[in-house]
């Protein structure tokens, strides 16, 4: 096994580990607390009228809800994304793989994704690349992972912050537009984008749109803090450990994101993620316009355990939405973008 195998394998086992710890997660900075949904003490409709049916990239699903990308292409990882896939194939969500980088210097991480592929052949997955391999990678290599995976969509996740923390001070983000830009000219399948924690603005949302990105996630902060997890690996750096404390609140939640974007969530495909930890904040993203929404974290916690585990997470997931809908007397996810069922705390 040579030295960059060995540093890749333990660093994706660091993230799992990490990520699972609540000193990474930040609930307490989660916007979700300042947006009250409006209740229906008569919805006139049953909860059997509710339905959670959704079209996503042009194929059906049973959820508004769908797996964010998650840890691929390293040893211990392909159970936990069996689990993951089995369940996605049995519950009809959609799935994003964690990113395929390795796949681009190493075959063995493809073979792992072909085996789920023929497992589960009805399985929609969409693929990811950060945007660092985007900008320095042969384009051709980028849409063979698209083939390789057979994915309906190709997530290019936005990391500046993980990438500092990382230690690479060298973080290669120029030009970034113009690698996305060319990246939707050229793959056969929608380009989506998404951050990783720390939210995507209102300006960058629009110019992604306008070149033909055809989802933005926003993924705002109140989850999974990806510079607490980098700087936690690195804590044999001093400057690392000093620097990160000063970041803690960094970017924009996922409803400040949300709420920035009030004129475009009609005409577009706004997704949300980042934070989600149940099926309520699911409901006040859909409120506020989301057409989809992510869940990291949790799944990953329940994957480590069993497809089961993954499994109740995602039924109490949709269940928690469907009563919310139902409370608010919404029958489909269309509803929202017609009804206006929330206002901002003012507590
Ligand atoms: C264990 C783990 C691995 C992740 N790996 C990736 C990845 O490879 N690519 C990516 O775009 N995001 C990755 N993420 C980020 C998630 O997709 C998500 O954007 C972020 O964790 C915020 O969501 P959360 O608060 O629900 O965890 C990962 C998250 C977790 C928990």
């Amino acid at each position: 096994m040579d030295q960059s195998f060995k540093d890749f394998e333990s660093r994706k086992k660091d993230h799992i580990r990490l990520a699972l710890d609540s000193s990474s997660q930040q609930l307490s900075k989660s916007g979700f607390g300042q947006i009250k949904l409006i209740h229906q003490a008569l919805p006139e409709i049953n909860f059997t009228d509710v339905s959670l049916k959704v079209q996503l990239l042009g194929h059906d699903f049973s959820s508004p809800h769908f797996i964010s990308s998650m840890t691929a292409g390293h040893e211990d990882s392909l159970e936990i994304n069996l689990r993951l896939a089995r369940a996605a194939q049995k519950k009809n969500w959609l799935m994003g793989v964690g990113s395929q980088r390795r796949e681009l210097t190493d075959d063995r991480a493809a073979a792992e994704w072909k085996k789920i592929k023929l497992e589960f052949p009805d399985l929609k997955l969409v693929s990811n690349i950060g945007i660092a391999e985007l900008i320095q990678q042969p384009l051709d290599k980028i849409l063979l992972l698209i083939e390789n995976l057979g994915s309906i969509g190709i997530f290019v996740h936005l990391n500046p912050l993980q990438e500092v923390f990382q230690n690479k001070k060298e973080a290669i983000f120029a030009q970034g537009f113009k690698a996305i830009e060319i990246l939707v000219k050229k793959s056969s399948v929608p380009v989506l984008v998404k951050e990783v924690g720390f939210g995507i603005n209102r300006e960058t949302t629009e110019r992604l749109l306008l070149m033909g990105v055809k989802v933005v996630d926003v993924t705002g902060n109140g989850g999974t803090h990806w510079g607490q997890i980098e700087a936690a690996r690195n804590h044999d750096n001093a400057v690392v450990e000093d620097a990160i404390t000063a970041f803690h609140d960094w970017g924009q939640s996922t409803i400040d994101c949300l709420l920035d974007l009030q004129e475009q969530v009609l005409f577009h495909q706004i997704w949300a993620s980042g934070g989600i930890r149940n099926g309520v904040d699911s409901a006040k993203c859909l409120a506020l316009g989301a057409r989809a929404v992510g869940v990291a974290q949790p799944l990953m916690k329940a994957a480590v355990n069993s497809e089961a585990e993954v499994i109740k997470t995602m039924e109490l997931f949709d269940f928690q939405l469907k009563t919310a809908m139902f409370c608010m007397g919404i029958r489909k996810y269309e509803d929202f973008l017609h009804k206006k069922v929330w206002h901002v705390s003012n507590k």
